[in-house]
């Protein structure tokens, strides 16, 4: 009898979960659904690569691993398109260069300052860049900063 109470007890349990899985994924499917009416354009998808190539960096610094070559993606920040209502004006194309710049000195291996320091100095520049005409995103990107 106390086997069978376990049995049932547990396949209680079970159902109760697949139904809050099921419920989970109800809400994820909504929220999808929401963020697939925003088209994001190139930039904005640049920039989230931008975000996690960063991120891979900063975890391979506090690694102590040796840095990959620096990521050609970012070279696209020159050309890859806007958002309709945002234009590519001579502020954009400035901050753009300096931070290839910064970023290129992530990987320069001849450098004498520390990479962390060179790698907050390249998200410095992704904050700076934000504060002229997107600051919605700049918590986030604090978080790539290293402490
Ligand atoms: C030269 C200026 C500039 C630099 C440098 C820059 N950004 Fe951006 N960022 C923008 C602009 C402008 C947008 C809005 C793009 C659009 O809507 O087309 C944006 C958008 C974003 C977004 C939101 C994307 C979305 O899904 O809407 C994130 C996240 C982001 N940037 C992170 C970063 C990170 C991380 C860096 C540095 C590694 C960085 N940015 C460097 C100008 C910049």
């Amino acid at each position: 009898m106390k086997y069978l109470l376990c049995i049932i007890s547990f396949a209680f349990v079970l159902n109760c979960n697949s139904k809050l899985k099921e419920n989970v994924k109800q809400e994820e499917t909504s929220e999808k659904k929401v963020y697939d009416m925003y088209e994001p354009s190139e930039m904005a998808n640049l920039m989230n690569e931008m975000y996690a190539i960063n991120a891979k960096i900063k975890a391979d610094i506090l690694a102590g691993n040796t840095l990959e070559e620096f990521p050609s993606a970012f070279l696209e920040i020159h050309t890859a398109e806007l958002s309709d209502f945002k234009k590519r004006n001579a502020k954009f194309e400035a901050f753009s260069n300096i931070y290839i710049q910064a970023e290129k000195e992530v990987f320069n291996t001849e450098s004498s300052l520390p990479v962390e320091e060179r790698f907050n100095n390249a998200v410095g520049v992704c904050i700076s860049c934000h504060q002229t005409e997107c600051t919605g995103p700049i918590p986030r990107i604090k978080k790539l900063l290293i402490k």
